[in-house]
């Protein structure tokens, strides 16, 4: 890695740094200013950008802008005019029923959040006080706390650094008479070794929860993510390539945790086979929790997966020309970028590069802030939180989670993004380097 100097730096020390600014529909009067500019375009315009106020040429270009295609609001009224916003209605069933078709999963069950799917896995896996699990340090709290919440004690285990993702050789090594439970993450949507993952499972009689939070329409030797394990946990919150604003999915494939499942986001009752027409009035059976979705905000996904083909191409072109762009600086080693192993046929979800360390990339931060341009680093590894010290321990060495997570830089992906926008951030990256 080349030595360069540069001025300055930003205390880069938060927590979490991801954009979450955006929320659709803020209230009424936005709505109705967005239908009427939309209608005023004919109400079908390619990738359309909302609202347009946030993408003017001279202001800050976002890290993330949430995905719009043009249907969401037709979606929506349609679901406000059908009298059924609560969950479970017409656009959840679509949602649901478009995910295991494509997917190839047998079922699916829409939730308020990755964080509340991967909640729902941690239960259906029965772990509880005293097991472990085995995860990543590098990931998002969620992943987590999903089996603290189930009293179980967290075992972290280092990354590889060409991935991020959970070194599959160092997993058995850190396998107990606890453990119950693997819990891999797909990060930037580029798959685990899952056939490494899953042979150790089956040996050691675990179970395997995907968090494919970023995984979803991403493949592992061609099946979807979040199917090859015993669960898998999508996220449609609005920084992810599908959004609902805030909501996600618990997909599996284990016919006999299909009613437990479906009790479980149901609050501890039998009321989806009352619905189905099952039982003739419905009670409470079990613990459980509030999981659905709004039919509202299912209508919103809706039409994002029908327009998934559109959204994958338009991401994965912002993805080649970012890659292909700042090719000559990797060569030139001011730079790494990202690698895509054979097996992985990756969604686009996110651009990141890592430089030299962690001042490096504080420079480089601030010195595209002062271009007008948004980028973001990643996870603070767990281990090193307060919750994760209490909860948890790193088993063997830190050799990757910590170096790694501090070179690493995100820089802004969306589905829209222009092509001048996509040429500003090469072009101010290049600048910086070679300035
Ligand atoms: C790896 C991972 N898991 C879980 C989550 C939580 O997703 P959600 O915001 O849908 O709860 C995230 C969020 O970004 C994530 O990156």
């Amino acid at each position: 890695m080349k030595r360069f100097i540069v001025g300055g730096g930003v205390n880069s020390n938060a927590d979490l740094t991801e954009k979450r600014s955006f929320t659709i529909i803020v209230n009424v009067d936005l709505c109705l200013l967005v239908i009427s500019r939309f209608a005023a375009r004919g109400g079908d315009a390619p990738a359309a950008r909302l609202p347009e106020d946030i993408e003017r040429e001279n202001e800050m270009l976002d890290f993330n802008v949430p995905p719009f295609t043009g249907r969401e609001f037709e979606y929506m009224r349609q679901a406000v005019e059908a009298g059924k916003i609560s969950g479970d209605g017409r656009f959840t069933r679509q949602c649901s029923e478009w995910m295991s078709k494509r997917f190839q999963v047998s079922h699916v069950l829409l939730t308020t959040s990755c964080t509340h799917g991967l909640e729902m896995a941690a239960r259906l896996t029965g772990i509880g006080p005293g097991d472990e699990v085995i995860l990543p340090s590098y990931t998002f709290c969620s992943t987590a706390d999903a089996f603290v919440q189930c009293g179980a004690t967290l075992v972290f285990v280092d990354v590889r650094p060409d991935t991020m993702n959970i070194d599959e050789r160092l997993i058995e090594d850190a396998v107990t008479e606890r453990t119950k439970v693997i819990a891999p993450v797909h990060y930037a949507g580029v798959a685990c070794a899952m056939d490494e993952i899953m042979d150790i499972a089956k040996r050691h009689s675990l179970q395997v929860v995907e968090d494919a939070a970023q995984g979803v329409d991403a493949y592992y030797k061609g099946r979807a993510l979040g199917t090859i394990g015993d669960f898998g946990c999508y996220s449609f919150h609005e920084t992810k390539n599908f959004s609902m604003g805030e909501g996600g999915a618990v997909v599996f494939n284990r016919d006999d945790k299909i009613e437990e499942a479906e009790i479980l986001r149901e609050k501890g009752t039998n009321r989806s086979k009352f619905f189905r027409g099952q039982i003739d009035k419905y009670t409470w059976v079990s613990y459980g929790s509030s999981y659905l979705p709004s039919d509202m905000n299912a209508a919103y996904l809706w039409a994002q997966f029908e327009s998934a083909d559109r959204i994958n191409a338009d991401r994965m072109a912002t993805y080649e020309f970012y890659h292909e762009s700042l090719k000559d600086l990797a060569d030139r080693e001011y730079l790494e970028q990202p690698f895509v192993p054979e097996y992985a046929k990756h969604n686009a979800h996110m651009y990141y590069i890592k430089l030299e360390d962690e001042p490096t990339r504080a420079a480089l931060i601030e010195y595209l802030h002062e271009r007008q341009i948004h980028t973001v680093f990643h996870y603070v590894p767990l281990h090193s939180a307060p919750a994760g010290r209490q909860f948890g321990r790193f088993h063997g060495e830190d050799r990757y989670t910590t170096k790694e997570s501090e070179r690493l830089l995100r820089l802004p992906m969306f589905y829209g993004l222009k092509q001048e926008q996509r040429e500003k951030v090469v072009e101010a990256i290049h600048a910086f380097f070679t300035k």
